[in-house]
C-alpha cells in the first residue's frame, strides 16, 4: 500500500522556529492534523497562522520540556482532540558554547534535562498509545553532534549521543507493535541554533554562526526529514561536506580524531 499522509496526526515540538517551523508547513500542505509545541506561545500561533490553517486542523500546545510534570495532561489532550498520534517530532532543542572548563554543572545538566530527559518524558507518554494502536513513528533530531564530539558542545554532543542509545533500543523493544523511529542527524542548518545556543554563564550565544550561515535551508532539511519517514529509515544525514566526518570518523578512526581537531573551533 502506497503512503500517505492525508488526516494522519503529527505532533512537532520545537515548532515556533527553524526545523520545526518548516516542518509544520510541509506536514500541513500534505492534509496532516497538527499539534505544535514549544514554549512561545505566540510564536506558535504565528505559525499556524502563516499556515492559514483551518483552526481544527492545527492544536497549539505550549510546553516546556524542561519542566515534564504536566507532559501526560498535554498527550491526553492530543488524545481528546484527534483521538491518535501516528506521528511525534521530538525536534526541540538548544545548542552549546562553553568550553567544558568553563561550563558550570547545571548547564550541562539543563541541556540533558531538555534535549534528553525532556525528549524521553513526552516519548514515553505517547508510547502507551501507539502500543494500542499498533502504529506510530518517532522521529528524533539529533544532530551530527550526536555522532562525535566538537569544540564548545560537550554537553549537547553528550545529550545527542543519549538519544541515539535509548531510541535504538527502543526500536528493538516496540518492532513487533509497529512502532518505527526515524533518527534524524542534521549537520548545518540555517537557522537560528547558534544564537539560542547557551553559553558558559547561562546567556545566549547571539550569534549566526558563518557555518550556520552556509547551511542547507531548513525547507530542505524538512523535505528529506518527510521523505525519510515515508521511506522508513531507521537514520539520515542532513547537510553538505560536514557529514563526510561521518564517514571518515565511521571507517577512519584514527584519522578522524586528528582531522576534527584542526577544524575551526566555530
Ligand atoms: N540548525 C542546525 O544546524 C541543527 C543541526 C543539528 C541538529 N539540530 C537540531 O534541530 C532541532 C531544531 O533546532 P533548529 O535548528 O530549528 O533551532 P531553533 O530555530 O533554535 O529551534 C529550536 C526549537 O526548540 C524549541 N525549544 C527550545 N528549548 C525548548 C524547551 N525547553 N522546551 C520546548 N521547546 C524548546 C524552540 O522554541 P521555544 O523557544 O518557543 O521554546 C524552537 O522552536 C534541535 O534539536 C537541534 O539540536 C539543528
Amino acid at each position: 500500500m502506497s503512503f500517505s499522509y492525508q488526516n494522519k496526526v503529527v505532533w512537532i515540538t520545537g515548532a515556533s522556529s527553524g526545523i520545526g517551523e518548516a516542518l509544520a508547513h510541509q506536514f500541513y500542505a500534505k492534509g496532516c492534523k497538527l499539534v505544535l509545541s514549544s514554549r512561545r506561545k505566540e510564536e506558535l500561533e504565528r505559525v499556524s497562522t502563516k499556515l492559514s490553517a483551518n483552526s481544527s486542523n492545527v492544536l497549539i500546545l505550549p510546553l516546556d520540556l524542561e519542566n515534564t510534570s504536566t507532559i501526560n495532561e498535554l498527550t491526553q489532550k492530543v488524545i481528546q482532540t484527534f483521538g491518535k498520534i501516528d506521528i511525534l517530532i521530538n525536534n526541540a532543542g538548544f545548542s552549546q558554547r562553553s568550553l567544558v572548563k568553563d561550563t558550570p554543572l547545571e548547564i550541562d545538566r539543563k541541556l540533558m534535562e531538555v534535549n534528553f530527559f525532556g525528549t524521553i518524558a513526552l516519548t514515553k507518554s505517547v508510547l502507551p498509545y501507539m502500543i494500542k494502536q499498533k502504529n506510530g513513528h518517532f522521529v528524533v533530531v539529533s544532530s551530527i553532534a550526536g555522532k562525535f564530539g566538537f569544540y564548545f558542545r560537550s554537553a549537547y554532543s553528550a545529550s545527542k549521543h543519549a538519544l541515539h542509545g535509548f531510541f535504538e533500543a527502543l526500536r528493538m523493544e516496540v518492532f513487533n507493535d509497529n512502532i518505527k523511529i526515524l533518527m534524524v542527524c542534521p549537520g548545518k542548518v540555517k537557522t537560528n541554533i547558534s544564537i539560542n545556543a547557551i553559553t558558559g554563564d547561562g546567556g545566549k550565544h547571539n550569534v549566526m554562526d558563518q557555518s550556520q550561515e552556509n547551511g542547507v535551508s531548513a525547507d530542505e532539511c524538512a523535505k528529506q526529514i518527510l521523505k525519510g519517514i515515508e521511506n522508513n529509515k531507521y537514520e539520515i544525514f542532513i547537510g553538505g561536506k560536514e557529514l563526510r566526518a561521518i564517514w571518515i570518523k565511521r571507517f577512519f578512526p584514527n584519522l578522524f580524531t586528528n582531522l576534527i581537531r584542526k577544524q575551526k573551533p566555530e
